[in-house]
């Protein structure tokens, strides 16, 4: 599969919803937390594969806003296997020359998933190769809403007028401000839904949506996602003559 990649038109920016862990551990009898915890060689992988290929961003949904509504002890799971995780792969982060940030309600994260992630943040600040952004406490809604109060807020302090707000002035005001669109959105496991993931910036992104639940997801599903995507012809509104050279 790999060989299939065509390197001169590669995904800058890769964005992954990875659902399916709760079926996966369903199907052998094992409790959803089973599955999360068999879902981190899916990461490790997806990670290595768009460092390896030269892609620049890879923005994976680790936990929504909507996920704070799940039984307790899942939440609590899911936390800890957060803190543990980060504190692991620091040393592959470092090995792949990946920088690693975040976006979402951090702030609302307890408080050493706060201090492992900035931690991690600080050791690969100065990788120069992919940038690793792990949405946490993240929903497309809130961070729109996030971006409205500050410019709603700079308009009142006379550091905006409301005239000047436009595509750009608002994209740099979401979390993602200076990361180009996701060209390729991946979600796992079936699902037909953008689950409140990047609601902006998802505007003209290709949709490719795979049947393997996510702990399965491994460096040729990744390929073939690529694959797939490049297979696409990317409009944007025009009509086909216009945009093959
Ligand atoms: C995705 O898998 C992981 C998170 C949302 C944290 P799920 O836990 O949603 O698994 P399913 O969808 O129930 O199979
Ligand atoms: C979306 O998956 C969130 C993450 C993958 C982190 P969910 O499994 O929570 O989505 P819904 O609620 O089924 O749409
Ligand atoms: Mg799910």
């Amino acid at each position: 599969m790999k060989e299939h990649i065509d390197p001169s038109n590669l995904p800058q920016h890769i964005a992954v919803i990875m659902d399916g862990n709760g079926r996966w551990a369903k199907r052998q009898g094992a409790a959803r937390v089973f599955g999360h915890r068999n879902a981190i060689k899916a990461v490790r992988e997806t990670t290595e594969g768009c460092a390896e290929l030269g892609v620049k961003y890879l923005t994976l949904y680790a936990f929504s806003t909507e996920n704070w509504n799940r039984p307790k002890y899942e939440v609590d799971a899911l936390m800890t296997l957060l803190v543990h995780t980060i504190r692991g792969e620091i040393k592959t982060l470092m090995e792949n020359n990946v920088r690693l940030t975040t976006i979402g309600n951090t702030e609302s994260l307890p408080g050493d998933c706060q201090n492992e992630l900035a931690e991690a943040m600080r050791e690969t600040q100065n990788n120069t190769g992919l940038t690793l952004i792990l949405a946490l406490s993240y929903s497309g809604r809130w961070e729109i809403i996030e971006a409205v109060r500050q410019l709603a807020t700079e308009v009142r302090d006379g550091r905006l007028t409301p005239d000047e707000i436009n595509d750009t002035v608002f994209g740099q005001h979401l979390s993602t401000g200076g990361i180009p669109d996701p060209e390729l959105m991946i979600r796992t496991s079936g699902e037909m839904r953008i689950s409140n993931f990047m609601l902006w910036q998802l505007a003209y992104s290709e949709l490719y949506m795979p049947d393997v639940l996510w702990p399965d997801f491994r460096k040729n599903h990744l390929y073939e996602a690529i694959v797939n995507y490049q297979q696409r012809e990317r409009r944007f509104g025009k009509i086909s003559e216009q945009v093959t050279k």
